[in-house]
């Protein structure tokens, strides 16, 4: 059975006294599914969370990192960075990284290489534009993302790569993929995957949904066969939300 996983990407929010005050909010409130629970805080407050919730059964995860083991990258952070302080799966390809910081295919499979040699685990974010899927070419974009990131790594690779389908023009907007959208694309994924690397492997890759998860519409999204989990945004950053949202399985 593929895991569940249900992740919060805070992105650029939260200073350090927000971030507590989230830490304690999530803390008081009760998992009755059996999801993986993930949280991606900002850089500066990773160790902090990751200390509060040591003793918990929610993850801290990054929400980017270098593909250089070190050295004159001003700003950046590496894999061996995260990983000395306990981080041990990193989201990577996230459409606004490729939007607003110019990451390519070509980069990201440089990153996704980095994190696999130092034995992290990826949230690898993929997914069309609205133009893309108005013209029809959206199975087409996210194919080729996929290729070009991910299709030179081996079979065994997968083991350490959870994926994650976030139509752009659902991130933030309240305009969610209906769930059939979710589905039909969550269903193509995994056929390519099978095609390149067999059936084993795509029916053990779990694939996140994410784009406008909240707590009125994530069952129903969830409740499709391909859709093993949700990445999610603004939803993450109210404690209640986001346990609903856990707890929607
Ligand atoms: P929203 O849930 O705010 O649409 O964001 C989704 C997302 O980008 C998660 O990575």
């Amino acid at each position: 059975m593929r895991k569940q996983i249900v992740a919060g990407n805070w992105k650029m929010n939260n200073d350090l006294p927000e971030t507590q005050l989230l830490i304690d909010a999530l803390k008081a409130k009760k998992q009755t599914s059996t999801a993986e629970v993930m949280v991606a805080p900002t850089f500066t407050n990773l160790y902090q969370v990751f200390e509060a919730f040591k003793t918990y059964a929610v993850e801290v995860i990054a929400q980017n990192m270098h593909f250089a083991e070190n050295g004159a990258y001003t700003g950046e952070i590496s894999a061996k960075m995260l990983k000395s302080i306990g981080i041990e799966t990193v989201i990577l390809g996230h459409s606004e990284r490729r939007a607003y910081f110019n990451e390519t295919d070509e980069l990201l499979a440089k990153k996704v290489d980095a994190a696999l040699a130092n034995d992290m685990r990826i949230i690898f974010c993929f997914g069309e534009e609205l133009a893309d899927r108005k013209s029809n070419n959206h199975e087409a974009v996210v194919e080729s993302q996929i290729k070009k990131a991910l299709f030179h790594l081996d079979a065994a690779a997968f083991k350490n790569i959870v994926l994650a389908y976030e139509p752009v023009w659902a991130i933030g907007t309240g305009e969610t993929a209906s769930p059939e959208q979710a589905q039909d694309m969550h269903a193509f994924i995994r056929k390519t995957l099978a095609n390149q690397y067999g059936d084993d492997v795509a029916n053990s890759v779990s694939i996140l949904y994410g784009g406008s998860v909240k707590p009125n519409n994530a069952k129903e999204i969830f409740s499709k066969p391909d859709v093993d989990g949700g990445l999610i945004g603004g939803a993450a950053l109210n404690a209640d939300d986001f346990f609903d949202i856990v707890n929607a399985f």
